[in-house]
Formats: C-alpha cells, sequence, structure tokens
C-alpha cells in the first residue's frame, strides 16, 4: 500500500508538471483528489486495513493529498500568470502611434453669415421671428401694397402652387403676420428662405433673407438710415464703400437700396457687378401707411421702417466669394474654407 502510494504520488507530480492549461489541471484534480478520485478511493477504503496499518497509511495518505494538492496550486498559479502575460502582450496598446481623425463637421458659411447677422441686430435689441415658406397671395401680395392686377408683382418671378399660394418671394409676409398679433411697439428681425425663378452668378431660386421691422411713435426714415449704417459697419467695416440709391417698393415709401463696392473690381465695373461696381444686398424704406391699414394698425398713429437683406449677397461680399452657386454645389474644397 506504501508503494503504491508513492507511485500514485510521483504519476501525479509528474503529470501535474506537464500540464499547459487550466482546464485540463482541473481535470487532473477531479482524477486524483475528486469524490471519484484515485485518492479519494484509498481514503474511502482506510477502514478495511488494520489497526496497526490504519495509522500509517492514514498518515501517508494525508501527506501525499497533502504534496498533490499543493503542486495544483502551485501550477495552478503559474499558468494563471501566464495567462495574464500573453493577455497583455496581445493587447498592449502602442501610444506613440498617431490617433485616427474624426471628420469634424462645421456650420455652412450661410448659416455663419446669418447668426452674424442675427447676432448685430439682437444687440440693438431686436427679438427674432418667422412665419411660413409656403405663403397665401394676401401675406405675400396683398397686405403688402400689390393688389392683383398690380405690376410689381412682376418684380418678383413667383412659384405658384396649385391652390392659390406661392413660395414666398421675400421675407416681408412674415411683416405682416407680425402686424397682425397687434403687439405694438415692434421691433424684430425675420431671417428665412425664400424663392424665386431666377438665376445667373449673384441669383439663386432658392436665397435667404433677413427682413427686419420696427413700428412705434415717431419712427423716422433717419433711424432706417442709421441703423442701417451701424448693421453696415459692423458687418463690412468702416472703410467699406456703401450708397443707399432712392428705389422703389409697393409697401414702402421713401424706399432705398443699399450697395456695396463689388470686391472683384473695386468699383470699376466687371461681369459680377454687371458693369455698375456696385453689388446690392438690401431694400428698405419707411412703412407704407396702406400696409397699416391692412393689418389694421392707425397710420396716423404709427410710423415704422422695414428692411431685407440677402444673406448669400453679404456672405459674398464679405468673403469675396464670385458665384452664388458656389454656396449649394457641396463641394467641400469651397466649404472647407471658411
Ligand atoms: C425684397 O425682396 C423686399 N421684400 C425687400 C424689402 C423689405 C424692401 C422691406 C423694403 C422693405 P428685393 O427683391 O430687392 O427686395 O430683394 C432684397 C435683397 O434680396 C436683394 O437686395 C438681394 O440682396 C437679395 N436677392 C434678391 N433676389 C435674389 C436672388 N435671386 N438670389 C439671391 N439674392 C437675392
Amino acid at each position: 500500500m506504501q508503494a503504491k502510494l508513492q507511485e500514485l504520488q510521483a504519476g501525479a507530480l509528474a503529470a501535474t508538471a506537464k500540464i499547459d492549461n487550466i482546464k485540463s489541471l482541473e481535470d487532473l484534480r477531479l482524477k486524483y483528489l475528486g469524490k471519484k478520485g484515485e485518492l479519494t478511493a484509498i481514503l474511502n477504503g482506510l477502514g478495511a486495513l488494520s489497526k496497526e496499518e490504519r495509522p500509517l497509511i492514514g498518515k501517508l495518505s494525508n501527506e501525499v493529498k497533502a504534496a498533490i494538492t499543493a503542486a495544483l496550486d502551485q501550477r495552478l498559479t503559474a499558468l494563471e500568470n501566464q495567462e495574464i502575460q500573453q493577455k497583455l502582450a496581445s493587447e498592449t496598446i502602442d501610444i506613440t502611434l498617431p490617433g485616427r481623425r474624426i471628420p469634424a463637421g462645421r456650420p455652412h458659411i450661410l448659416t455663419t453669415t446669418r447668426a452674424e447677422i442675427v447676432e448685430i441686430f439682437s444687440e440693438l435689441g431686436y427679438t427674432v421671428a418667422d412665419g411660413p415658406e409656403l405663403e397665401d397671395d394676401f401675406h405675400n401680395f396683398e397686405a403688402l401694397n400689390m393688389p392683383k392686377d398690380h405690376p410689381a408683382r412682376d418684380m418678383h418671378d413667383t412659384f405658384y402652387i396649385d391652390d392659390g399660394r406661392v413660395l414666398r418671394t421675400h421675407t416681408s409676409p412674415v411683416q405682416i403676420r407680425l402686424m397682425e398679433k397687434g403687439i405694438l411697439p415692434l421691433k424684430a428681425i425675420m431671417p428665412g428662405r425664400v424663392y424665386r425663378c431666377d438665376a445667373d452668378v449673384t441669383h439663386s431660386p432658392v436665397f435667404h433673407q433677413v427682413e427686419g421691422l420696427v413700428v412705434g411713435e415717431n419712427i423716422t426714415f433717419g433711424d432706417l438710415k442709421g441703423t442701417l449704417e451701424l448693421f453696415l459697419k459692423r458687418m463690412f467695416g468702416a472703410q467699406r464703400k456703401v450708397r443707399f440709391r432712392n428705389s422703389f417698393f409697393p409697401f414702402t415709401e421713401p424706399s432705398a437700396e443699399v450697395d456695396v463696392e463689388c470686391f472683384v473690381c473695386g468699383g470699376k465695373g466687371c461681369a459680377l457687378c454687371k458693369n455698375t461696381g456696385w453689388i446690392e444686398i438690401l431694400g428698405s424704406g419707411s412703412v407704407d401707411p396702406n400696409v397699416f391699414r391692412a393689418v389694421n394698425i392707425d397710420p396716423e398713429k404709427y410710423t415704422g421702417f422695414a428692411f431685407g437683406l440677402g444673406i448669400e449677397r453679404i456672405a459674398m461680399l464679405k468673403y469675396g466669394i464670385k458665384d452664388i452657386r458656389l454656396f449649394y454645389a457641396s463641394d467641400l474644397r469651397f466649404l472647407k474654407q471658411f
């Protein structure tokens, strides 16, 4: 029995040393020390031994069990360490490798220009409003002093929708919607998208305007001029040449347009400015009393001024962009410059 135990220990220790993975080690533990294991069988059979043999073999069995357990535990620790080392080696991060760049988006140049315009007027105390892009005839034309047969309707190359509505040709209908609410005095800007059947290097069928409207008592044309001069200085700097030019809009009287010196020819005249030396950026004027009447505001008590800026034109002049179509071409080489 003694020899058998020693043989068993030698066999177990030799087998343990050869094991190279945790799963096989566990199987080996069961083979010797499990419920049906070889050593367990010997321990269970101690009762059948003689009185003299029992303590001797019992002691030896326990020593063998301790030796096998120690060898198994030692091997387990070694295998676990080996596993950790392998994992660390395979997961090593080279912190000197340059990171992968995530392409970052940025606001479109028209969004930035619009935000700049809104910021300037917000600082002057203007609120921001908006209205629908699909408009009815009343708001887009009629209430703006352009009855059905008015020739000024031809100034707008209108997209008509089947049910008599139109894609708004300017942001001025938002003025009407605001005044209909009857809350006076008011001082607001109304940025938005507008549509006209019109296309060349300075005209796009879809473009953006920022409408401005101030209504109160004793508002004069001088207030309009002062406001726009301040805006132009902020937007283009004091050096940039601008001019106010007499004009006509059915919804303002008197009316003026503002031009900024052409950035391509410096005022000499070229294809972009159609040989005028100037690029028009806005229309403006004192609110016509007929417009006040259309929205039940007393023109004897209230006066006001309004203006409509073209966002694309302002961006073209500010950043030297020679063709309005570049804004919509989604060409990243163009867009990334801003
Ligand atoms: C108007 O649309 C008037 N509603 C402006 C106005 C408002 C006048 C309030 C008086 C009081 P006009 O059609 O001129 O006016 O357009 C105003 C500005 O929009 C122009 O100065 C120009 O900068 C821009 N614009 C006009 N048509 C186009 C177009 N097809 N593409 C790009 N910008 C345009």
